[in-house]
């Protein structure tokens, strides 16, 4: 064997292998499907390491005060968000591993697990916080925090503290270089106008209310406290949408789509892990002490963080109906400068 870097060292293996401690074996009750819980907890927390070490990534590189087109930046945003998404898609997946445990495999240890549940997830719990989700908008407020450690609510509320994601995208978009610059628009003004003016032509009669959400949301100059995203990041936000398939606007845009995909990724895994709660212990309540599947149904509900992007599809309009773009802007969303 040659001298170097063993790989079992490497892994700190026997760390890793070494950190499956049945409560059923301690209890002299083995129930074989604990391993597999155990395991597959374990590897969640695992993966959900490896999204925070992206996120937060991207978050130091979102937070720059500028970021250059010309940079790898934008790039290095979108690769790392796209895995992230990728990771959470095949976390859906590995629900599919844990239903091999049967309601009364369970039952087999399950009474030996309290208080502790999955919602004690410290990192779960970042990461919604760095995505974006606050307190104000969580559902079971009272509950959120009850669970941890007095040093693990700590962790939640110091990156609460911080700026999530979302406010730096939102700080990102306003930020959108073109926009007060007047040689490219002939009057910014008016191309909001001819946009508002062919969306409005563009509803129909029971959507008529949304045009003065459009007022609002896209045209208005106060952001409300209630909203992560401001009137300006939003008309960037749609601009980007309504006129993506120029180069320069690519990036942004999958940047946009990335975190529309990881809402989704989110929501699915909520949306499998509540059937297989409701599967797995029907009406009872959780080891955490929750209601269970309503309480989860209600985070699946309201947790969604990047919705405001997603509303933004109210607001398109069919591409021939576009504003014309001066030439000189044109220009500088292409590839010829
Ligand atoms: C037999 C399998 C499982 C059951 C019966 C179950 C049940 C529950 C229940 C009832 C809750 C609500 C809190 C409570 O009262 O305990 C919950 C929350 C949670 N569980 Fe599970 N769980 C299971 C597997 C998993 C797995 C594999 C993970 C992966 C890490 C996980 C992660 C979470 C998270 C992150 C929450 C908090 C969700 C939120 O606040 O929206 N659970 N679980």
């Amino acid at each position: 064997m040659k001298d170097g870097v063993y790989y079992s060292d490497y892994l700190q293996l026997d760390k890793i292998l070494g950190a499956q401690e049945l409560e059923s074996d301690k209890a002299n009750a083995h129930a074989h499907d604990e391993m597999l819980f155990i395991i597959i907890h374990q590897s969640y927390e695992l993966w959900f390491k490896q999204i925070l070490y992206e996120v937060n990534s991207v978050m130091e590189i979102m937070a720059k005060p500028a970021i250059s087109d010309s940079s790898p930046d934008l790039f290095k945003v979108n690769h790392r968000l796209n895995r992230v998404v990728t990771i959470l898609t095949s976390l859906v997946q590995q629900i599919d591993i844990l239903e091999t445990m049967t309601s009364l495999d369970f039952l087999d240890f399950r009474n030996m697990l309290r208080p502790a549940s999955g919602f004690q997830s410290i990192q779960f719990k970042e990461l919604e916080a760095y995505l974006g989700l606050r307190m104000q908008n969580r559902h079971g407020k009272e509950y959120y925090t009850s669970q941890l450690k007095p040093e693990d609510k700590k962790i939640i509320e110091d990156v609460e503290k911080t700026k999530p994601l979302i406010d730096l995208v939102n700080d990102w978009l306003e930020r959108m270089p073109f926009f007060d610059k007047a040689e490219y628009w002939n009057n910014e003004k008016s191309f909001w106008s001819s946009y508002a003016e062919a969306y409005s032509e563009s509803l129909v009669d029971a959507e008529k209310n949304n045009l003065s959400r459009f007022e609002t949301l896209i045209l208005g100059h106060e952001k409300k406290e209630e909203w992560n995203l401001s009137p300006r990041a939003r008309r960037a936000a749609l601009f980007i949408l309504m006129y993506r398939d120029y180069p320069l606007l690519q990036l942004p845009y999958n940047l946009l789509n990335n975190l529309l995909e990881i809402d989704n990724t989110l929501s699915a895994w909520r949306f499998r892990h509540i059937n297989m709660v409701h599967r797995m212990i029907g009406t009872r309540t959780g080891t955490g002490g929750s209601t269970g599947k309503d309480y989860l149904q209600g985070a699946l509900n309201s947790h969604y963080i990047f919705k405001e992007f997603a509303e933004l599809t109210s607001f398109m309009i069919e591409r021939h109906k576009l504003p014309e773009l001066s030439t000189a802007l044109k220009q500088r969303l292409g590839f010829d400068i």
